[in-house]
């Protein structure tokens, strides 16, 4: 880890001065509360080397689900037996980025990231995961990815498994229920060492198991669709156990993945690997010490749940004073591995949410929940809202957030590099809204100045973040949303495929050019 204390550096700086930054920096008016009034942020507000990004996911962009000898993976099947998303479509064309990735890393070229986040469909190189041979044209789409991004400076940050899986593991033993599913995962990211290692030095093993896991086992409307009352009416499932045995075996998953590649691999790549955890900030709603306490619980139970065993080992004392026999332990000998497991933090922040203490007051069924930690989640204080509302009902501009959860994340884990690995913006979805007006995207502008200002705050404070991700370079598909719900720089039009740059894109691009970037390191 580096010391900062005995280091200065000199920055000789020439930015460019940009009328869109000017107007982005006006729009931090818009935000209501004063703790969100953000300052100008420039890139070089961050340190040297910090990576700027963007971010997607296989299913979300690929597209091409049946090319070229991939199986069909949970999502296929999903969507194709229960239709899975409000509009009905699927990921089965997506952005067709299998085909036009050699267009979009252009696209990224143009915009001057210095890294890309992607991750790999597991269908695509192990159709039939470690019970059948590794496909060489998925191999070959990732090499070809990972070498021209190489070739145009782009460093890749490779996301091992982001909610999709060959849906014969499900159908064979019932994916991530079953310990069976660790060693798959294993031999999954095996692959990945082998042969992509050599060129990619940013892994992550697995994209927030916490999200996933609520939503696929607790609320059962991800697949393999498993819960019960009073989460939901599934047919099988029973959301008081079942998420915490997903996790454990997710959690076990990476933290072997994380020792065969700190092992065998680390020493010759010389690369980094991490976890990702979706981070809301939880703030209490009131200033009651219950609700404090409240929100203390509810991110033991939420980040906690997987940061912790992955930091230290073990789950968080909270959910063990709540859930007692009902949560997994690790044995010594995981422990050991798991408290090494990882190199980086990998924070998706989008959003913060009020919480409510349940222990001593009424609440909703689920709020009443042990697996929740007793808490309710709330969008407003008084009849005000948290901040302004996205395109998704449970995100909401909250700027002050970033620099909260940072300072909490790097507090609780002794201050451990940590990657801001997506932050981003969804348009509100207005039906009648014109390509010219979607296109016009001034609130994502405003949303990522005065986020990222909260977070250069955070990193002048101490805290060890090395890069920040946008989530997404496209627009793409939304899970349960569909393809209305628009993260992306690029607007992608649904019937030609055709990238158009959002205003955000210009935005990013002037942010990222500098014309004299000159480093003194002085002791
Ligand atoms: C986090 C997930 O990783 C990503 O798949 C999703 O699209 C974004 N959040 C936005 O909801």
């Amino acid at each position: 880890m580096k010391s900062k204390s005995s280091t200065i550096f000199i920055f000789f700086l020439i930015s460019v001065s940009s009328p869109l930054l000017e107007a982005s920096n006006n729009g931090n008016r818009l935000f209501k509360s004063e703790e969100n009034q953000a300052p100008e942020i420039k890139r070089s507000d961050f340190p040297p080397g910090f990576l700027f990004g963007a971010a997607t996911s296989a299913y979300q962009v690929e597209g091409a689900y049946l090319e070229d000898n991939k199986s069909l993976s949970n999502w296929d099947v999903f969507c194709h037996s229960a239709g899975c998303s409000k509009d009905g479509l699927n990921g089965d064309i997506a952005d067709d980025h299998y085909n036009l990735f050699l267009e979009d890393i252009d696209a990224m070229h143009s915009i001057g990231l210095d890294s890309y986040r992607f991750s790999i469909s597991w269908s695509r190189i192990l159709p039939r995961g470690r019970f059948g041979e590794v496909n060489p044209a998925g191999i070959m789409f990732y090499n070809k990815i990972i070498d021209n991004l190489i070739l145009k400076g782009i460093e890749p940050f490779v996301t091992i498994n982001h909610n999709d899986l060959p849906q014969e593991l499900e159908d064979r033993y019932g994916s991530w229920l079953n310990q069976q599913m660790q060693e798959d995962f294993v031999y999954l990211a095996e692959i990945c060492f082998k042969y992509f290692g050599d060129r990619v030095k940013y892994w992550v093993t697995i994209n927030e198991p916490n999200m996933f896991i609520e939503l696929a086992y607790e609320q059962g409307i991800f697949p393999p669709s498993r819960c019960s009352e009073p989460f939901g009416n599934c047919i099988f499932g029973n959301s008081d156990i079942e998420p915490l045995t997903a996790m454990h075996n997710m959690l076990l998953a990476h933290g072997k993945a994380a020792k065969l590649y700190h092992e065998n691999f680390q020493p010759k790549q010389g690369g980094l690997i991490g976890l990702v955890a979706h981070c809301y900030m939880f703030e209490p709603l009131t200033d009651s010490e219950l609700d404090r306490e409240a929100a203390k619980r509810a991110f033991a139970f939420n980040v906690g749940w997987l940061l912790d065993p992955a930091v230290f080992g073990f789950y968080p004392e909270e959910m063990r004073k709540y859930l007692g026999s009902k949560l997994p332990t690790f044995s010594y000998e995981e422990k050991k591995f798991m408290e090494k497991s990882v190199d980086f933090i990998g924070i998706n922040h989008y959003s913060a949410i009020y919480v409510k203490d349940c222990t001593n007051s009424s609440c909703s069924a689920t709020g009443n929940c042990a697996i929740q930690g007793f808490v309710d989640k709330a969008v407003e204080s008084d009849g005000v809202l948290i901040g302004e509302r996205t395109g998704l009902e449970y995100l909401f501009v909250v700027p002050r957030g970033m620099e909260e959860i940072v300072n909490l994340i790097k507090t609780r884990y002794n201050n451990k590099p940590m990657f801001i690995t997506e932050n981003g913006y969804s348009s509100p979805d207005l039906q009648e809204q014109r390509v010219s007006e979607l296109v016009n995207d001034v609130k994502r502008v405003e949303y990522h100045t005065s986020y990222l200002a909260f977070l250069a705050k955070s990193i002048r404070d101490g805290a060890d973040v090395r890069g920040y991700f946008v989530w997404s370079l496209l627009d793409s598909y939304e899970w349960l949303e569909g393809y209305n719900v628009r993260f992306g720089l690029y607007y992608v039009d649904r019937k030609t495929l055709i990238r158009v740059p959002k205003l955000s894109v210009s935005w990013y691009k002037n942010f990222l050019k500098i014309k004299v970037f000159l480093w003194i390191k002085m002791h």
